[in-house]
């Protein structure tokens, strides 16, 4: 029979934790897992400004009829003043997008592009989103590892360098924009500069992941490095997420954006990117797009949001210093927790203590040692420390 060609695949590891946790009868558990905002109660609530913006689409909207792959443009544009700087954000037209389902549909629509531009090799700091080795992998692309931090907790800028001045013609190297995923170690602005210097010189593909906008420092200043890169190149893709900075996530709402050297290179990319995208997913699910384009296009609804982000970054911050001011757990060092961003961070943990911890311990965390640190509370805390101390001590 053809399907007992099929040799069983193991579930997406990080995604299995979701039903690991929700099926673990006890009270105080913690779900340190899959990367999502939670408040202080454990809730990872519906922006204000989002659920303005989805009553407004019911009332308004009156077709659901086909757009077309590249999805909800006034989505699109609106985001660009936001990714690429407020002053010309299509950088005398060379800068263009489309939407995608999330950040893993941009992600994927990128590679797949540089796929068919003759690119066959990616470099890529590791740890990295495990999402990125196994598009690669789907796709038949090659990932050509490097070290992305330093044992010292710092970014390795030597390991960047060389893969950027290394990569061959048919190579691109992949960066996170901000909130490394799942390190939480970011490239400092010098660094920034060093790496956009290399792309420059070097003639190397960048790729930029950008899922976290806002969760570091805030909006702009997690877009610096970014854009000091995009600056520099004559050529580049940016793949984008609002599943987190609009706490979108299962609406999944992501963009494609693709800066070239004119507007004839633009137009050639897109029209291959629709063609990939057509074969793949048709056209991006509306809703969370629709939402996006309204909250953008409204003053109210914008401020709204940027200040719910900043609460979001603001308590997440808390935690990294709570974090810290606990010195050492156990055998585990806390205290670089508090100099990296966004949602994740890694701990020196072995397999077999992550395995403790939530068998003992009901406490949630990828195999590879990655938390959430917006799965902690000033009221779980001290039990998620106890127990490092527990296992690691
Ligand atoms: C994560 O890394 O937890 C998130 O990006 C969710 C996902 O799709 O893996």
């Amino acid at each position: 029979m053809m399907l007992d060609r099929l040799s069983p695949q193991a579930p997406d590891a990080l995604l299995a934790l979701i039903r690991l946790y929700a099926a673990d009868p006890r009270a105080d558990k913690i779900d340190l897992g899959v990367g999502v905002y939670r408040t202080e109660d454990g809730a990872t609530p519906v922006f204000a400004a989002v659920k303005a913006a989805e009553q407004r689409l019911l009332d308004t909207q009156d077709s659901k009829s086909y757009l077309g792959p590249e999805g909800d443009m006034g989505m699109v544009t609106a985001l660009m003043p936001y990714v690429f700087g407020a002053g010309d954000p299509t950088m005398g037209g060379r800068i263009s997008g489309m939407q995608t389902p999330g950040g893993t549909g941009a992600v994927r629509l990128a590679l797949a592009l540089a796929q068919k531009a003759g690119v066959k090799r990616v470099h890529m700091g590791v740890p990295s989103w495990p999402n990125h080795a196994q598009i690669l992998a789907d796709l038949g692309m090659e990932l050509a590892p490097f070290d992305h931090a330093n044992a010292d907790g710092s970014a390795n800028l030597d390991a960047v360098l060389a893969a950027i001045n290394g990569a061959a013609a048919d190579e691109a190297v992949l960066l996170h924009a901000c909130c490394h995923n799942p390190t939480g170690i970011d490239y400092t602005a010098d660094q920034w500069a060093a790496i956009a210097d290399a792309f420059a010189t070097s003639g190397t593909f960048p790729i930029i992941d950008a899922a976290y906008q806002g969760l570091g420092h805030g909006m702009d200043a997690d877009a610096a490095g970014m854009r000091e890169v995009l600056a520099a190149v004559p050529e580049a893709f940016v793949a984008y997420s609002c599943d987190k900075n609009f706490g979108q996530y299962r609406d999944r709402v992501g963009a494609f954006y693709v800066m070239a050297k004119g507007p004839g290179q633009l137009d050639t990319a897109f029209s291959n990117a629709n063609a990939l995208a057509r074969a793949a997913w048709s056209m991006p699910p509306d809703h969370g797009g629709a939402v996006v384009r309204i909250v953008l296009r409204d003053p109210d609804m914008t401020k709204a949001w940027l200040a719910e982000l900043d609460d979001m970054r603001a308590r997440m911050r808390g935690v990294r210093d709570a974090l810290a001011a606990a010195g050492t757990a156990g055998r585990i060092d806390l205290t670089p927790l508090a100099s990296q961003n966004g949602l994740f961070a890694m701990l020196p943990v072995t397999k077999d203590e992550v395995a403790s911890l939530r068998e003992d311990h009901a406490i949630y965390m990828a195999a590879s040692g990655r938390i959430n640190i917006a799965g902690l509370t000033n009221a779980n805390l001290p039990k998620f420390i106890a127990a490092l101390v527990a296992v690691t001590g």
